[in-house]
């Protein structure tokens, strides 16, 4: 008997049955370019990832050798949706050299700050509740504010971070349900909100009786100056602080922490029960042991000597090769670096260009959630070593160059 092959079915119509959410949800627009710039021979100035070569594999390696042989049983078992006992008290000294105080019970730990982001969100954000965000903004904070249908309004920001008369004039028009700012190293810019500024922030947000999410996942990434107090230390009541082990140990471990006034931590909690009930608690017991037994004070300053000669490179490397009429940011520390071009020369253009000779970055539109910022660029100063680097910033300015005399 002869049987004939089953026909595939159909496939299933998935359209009709998405949330209304999922339309605001798309795929990370420079994902694509994400996707370009690591292909073999490409010069990357467009990724946010740590440099490889800053990880302790050793380190890692070791503790979590040690941590399986000492305490197996607990580390590989369900655990406390707040945390891991160990890290959430060794969190609370960290925290403290940083001008974070708080205790035990207030601190909670996410996989990355990313997973704080969205709870936040999940908790605070009805449809059409207003996030107030400095323009431009960090995209990964977009993507995971807009799954809760907000509608966004913009404070604008110069070479100091924010303006606080424009956060006053915002949160004074209108009904912000959370202001969100990267105030030390920003991503995209790489800015750092003054301290006079931040004092003048904490005074405006008490005089609105305003909540404020503050992300820090750079600030332990300083080369040189001397870090300001964060907003939670100005207005602890009303600010949200939130950083990550991404940076300073691995973002593969997908550990993040959020100090957040007792009423809110709780509802996070709440919420996070109901998501993935806890963070993965090998990685928890891992990170504990990195601040404990003092391996962070030792690794640090090894992250610090490989990206800081970069920093200076690239600045160098600007210096030496951009036409006139370009304007960039000077940071202290982080990974970025924000470059201004004259209106005409459009970012995603130039990086079209770029791409073709070897070299990609991330058009700066992007980080705006409104169509602004079409001639500016970021550049990750992190990931190219110094030689490398000064060849994709005179590749950039030379198609900069010929842009500009095509235009002129
Ligand atoms: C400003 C900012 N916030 C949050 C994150 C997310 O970090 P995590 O790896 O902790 O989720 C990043 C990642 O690069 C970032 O740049």
């Amino acid at each position: 008997m002869i049987v004939d092959p089953p026909t595939a079915p159909k496939a299933i119509e998935i359209g009709h049955r998405l949330a209304r959410r999922t339309g605001r949800m798309h795929a990370s627009a420079i994902r694509e370019i994400l996707k370009v710039a690591s292909r073999p021979g490409m010069i990357s100035l467009a990724g946010g990832l740590p440099a490889p070569e800053s990880f302790p594999v050793d380190i890692v390696r070791q503790l979590c050798d040690e941590v399986l042989s000492e305490d197996g049983e607990r580390v590989l078992q369900y655990h406390a949706t707040e945390g891991y006992g160990p890290l959430r008290e060794a969190l609370v000294p960290f925290l403290a050299e940083r001008g974070v105080h708080t205790s035990v019970d207030d601190v909670s730990i996410f996989h990355g700050s990313q997973n704080v982001l969205d709870t936040l969100a999940k908790v605070l954000i009805s449809p059409g509740d207003v996030i107030a965000v400095e323009s431009p903004s960090y995209l990964g904070a977009l993507s995971a504010f807009d799954a809760y249908e907000p509608n966004y309004v913009m404070i604008a920001t110069d070479d100091e971070g924010v303006l606080p008369d424009d956060l006053d004039r915002v949160l004074r028009e209108h009904p912000v349900k959370l202001v969100y700012l990267v105030p030390t190293f920003q991503n995209p810019t790489g800015r750092t909100l003054s301290p006079e500024r931040r004092v003048r922030v904490a005074e405006i947000l008490r005089e609105h009786d305003a909540l404020l999410l503050e992300d820090d996942p750079y600030g332990m990434l300083r080369y040189e100056g001397t870090a300001p107090l964060p907003l939670h230390a100005l207005a602890p009541e009303r600010v949200v602080y939130t950083s990550t082990f991404s940076k300073i140990l691995a973002p593969g471990l997908r550990l993040g922490f959020v100090v957040a006034p007792r009423a809110l931590s709780r509802w996070m909690v709440i919420a996070k029960q109901g998501v993935d009930l806890h963070t993965n608690t090998l990685g928890q017991a891992i990170a504990a042991a990195y601040l404990s037994g003092g391996y962070l004070t030792a690794h640090l300053p090894k992250i610090l000597e490989l990206y800081h000669p970069r920093r200076d490179a690239m600045l160098q490397a600007l210096e030496n090769h951009m036409p006139d009429g370009f304007v960039w940011t000077r940071p202290e520390g982080g990974m970025f670096l924000w470059v201004i071009g004259p209106e005409r020369v459009d970012g995603e253009a130039l990086n079209a260009r770029c791409i073709e000779h070897g070299v990609a970055f991330v058009p700066g539109r992007f980080f705006h959630a409104d169509d602004s910022g079409s001639h500016t660029f970021r550049l990750n100063f992190t990931a190219a070593n110094r030689t490398t680097m000064d060849g994709a910033v005179r590749l950039m300015a030379d198609a900069a160059r010929a842009m500009l005399s095509a235009s002129a």
